[in-house]
């Protein structure tokens, strides 16, 4: 069964199902992560990179409030005291275990709480007069919200010593692809989106933009592949690194991916506490920016840009048009991509026939992120919505662009006009790349 794409003409009975179908998704994910270790594991923090599980929970609980009951619902407060011990914007992540945060059992309560008040706001709200209202936005924003901060606890998962907690069946296998590279054919595109119904303001608007043609890969840069950087001296040669990617390879003294380890000829990685051998057929991944864009040169090709990526996603030769997703307008249904923490790593190239673009591009969506050259920006005709905190403070060229999501990443959260963004040098996220290059003139003859 395929999934339809929302529409604006959706009733609001249309709206509200689907409202409360991903919320409980988002809810049930929550839990999972955090029934799955004790309290103990619960409060301590794993990484000064990540908050502890804790805080997550609770601060998933405190938007929910501050968005749907207090603002949506225009309800009484749950706990305004609160407020500013879960405001990300007050305190860093490494100072947030020394907070006086609500303890895992009034976490807990909390969001039940919390969460009983929004499905009757749910009920009653008329999801329309308002652009917060409006095909039920304010509500797919904090389920987005929530699901993200679930990309994050797992991420902490993996970052967590000690015997694994979590488990998942392997993704389908590997196929042969029919080229490693695909050209994308010059000329303009459709960017971003002003329909698509929970687009985040960054996502906004659609605008043309002009791309020549490059090649892309048909799938993400694999272990195997980077394994020949590692084995040809990649991280001894300066050459192939920015000046600032050769300064933190020196100074975090960076030689492999992170959580992998060499032992005589074989390389290990550690993946949510089990260590095995690194899989040579799937996407590399817990790589920084600085790494990937060292090994495209090396490889003597280039990271794609944010705009190259989505027209190799999102661009239908035959109709002009740009899709909401490589497949098609249709919601991600299993066949289509490595989505929503189903399988707890990347499938190999090919896995997913069905899920590739109309150009023959394999796994954009789900699988990895994959880092692009491009800072991260506002669209022409940008405007902050609903508050200059989600988007706006973080443009600039301090982050990088991340695209089409990970295997953590659920279906609510992920498009293919939606944007990622992180520090150059961070390596505990999902991501990994695919690299691109400029064609040479007989090529597009
Ligand atoms: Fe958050």
């Amino acid at each position: 069964m395929t999934m339809q794409p929302p529409t604006p003409e959706w009733s609001p009975e249309r709206w509200r199902s689907r409202v409360a179908e991903v919320l409980a998704r988002a809810r049930g994910r929550s839990q999972l992560l955090t029934d799955a270790v004790d309290d103990d594991d619960l409060v301590r923090q794993h990484s000064p990179l990540m908050s502890p599980l804790v805080w997550d929970l609770a601060h998933v609980g405190n938007q929910e409030e501050l968005w749907l009951v207090r603002d949506v619902g225009g309800r009484t407060p749950v706990r305004q005291d609160i407020d500013q011990l879960y405001d990300a914007f007050q305190h860093p992540r490494a100072d947030r275990p020394s907070l006086p945060l609500l303890g895992p059992a009034g976490a807990r309560s909390y969001l039940r709480e919390v969460r009983a008040k929004v499905l009757d706001v749910l009920e009653h709200s008329p999801l329309e007069g308002r652009r917060l209202l409006d095909q039920a936005f304010a509500f797919g924003m904090v389920a987005q919200h929530e699901q993200q901060h679930d990309e994050t606890m797992l991420a902490t998962h993996q970052l967590r010593a000690g015997a694994a907690v979590l488990d998942a069946p392997d993704p389908l296998p590997p196929a042969s692809l029919p080229a490693a590279e695909v050209l994308v054919p010059g000329g303009p595109f459709t960017m971003g989106t002003s329909t698509e119904p929970w687009a985040l303001d960054n996502e906004r608007p659609g605008h043309v933009v002009q791309v020549e043609p490059f090649f892309i890969d048909t799938a993400a840069v694999t272990n195997g592949a980077y394994l020949a950087f590692i084995d040809a001296g990649g991280y001894d040669e300066p050459a192939w690194w920015s000046a600032a990617g050769w300064a933190h390879r020196q100074e975090a003294a960076l030689t492999a991916p992170r959580f992998w380890q060499q032992e005589g000829d074989t390389w290990w990685r550690v993946r949510f506490g089990v260590r095995e051998p690194v899989p040579p057929s799937e996407p590399v991944m817990h790589v920084s920016f600085h790494e990937a864009q060292a090994y495209c040169a090396w490889a003597g090709r280039r990271l794609p840009t944010e705009a190259e990526w989505e027209k190799a996603a999102r661009w239908d030769p035959a109709t002009g048009r740009s899709r909401r997703y490589p497949w098609g307008d249709a919601d991600p249904e299993p066949e289509h991509a490595n989505l929503g923490q189903r399988h707890l790593r990347p499938a190999g190239a090919g896995a997913y026939p069905r899920g590739a673009s109309p150009l023959g591009v394999h796994q954009l969506i789900g699988d990895v992120w994959e880092w692009t050259s491009s800072d991260f920006g506002g669209y022409p005709g940008f405007t902050a919505f609903p508050y200059p905190e989600y988007s706006l403070v973080f443009f600039g060229s301090e982050y990088k662009v991340l695209r089409g999501g990970s295997f953590g990443s659920d279906p609510v959260a992920v498009r293919g006009t939606f944007r990622n963004w992180d520090y150059p040098i961070r390596r505990q996220i999902f991501a990994g790349f695919r690299s691109a290059r400029d064609p040479v003139p007989e090529e597009v003859g």
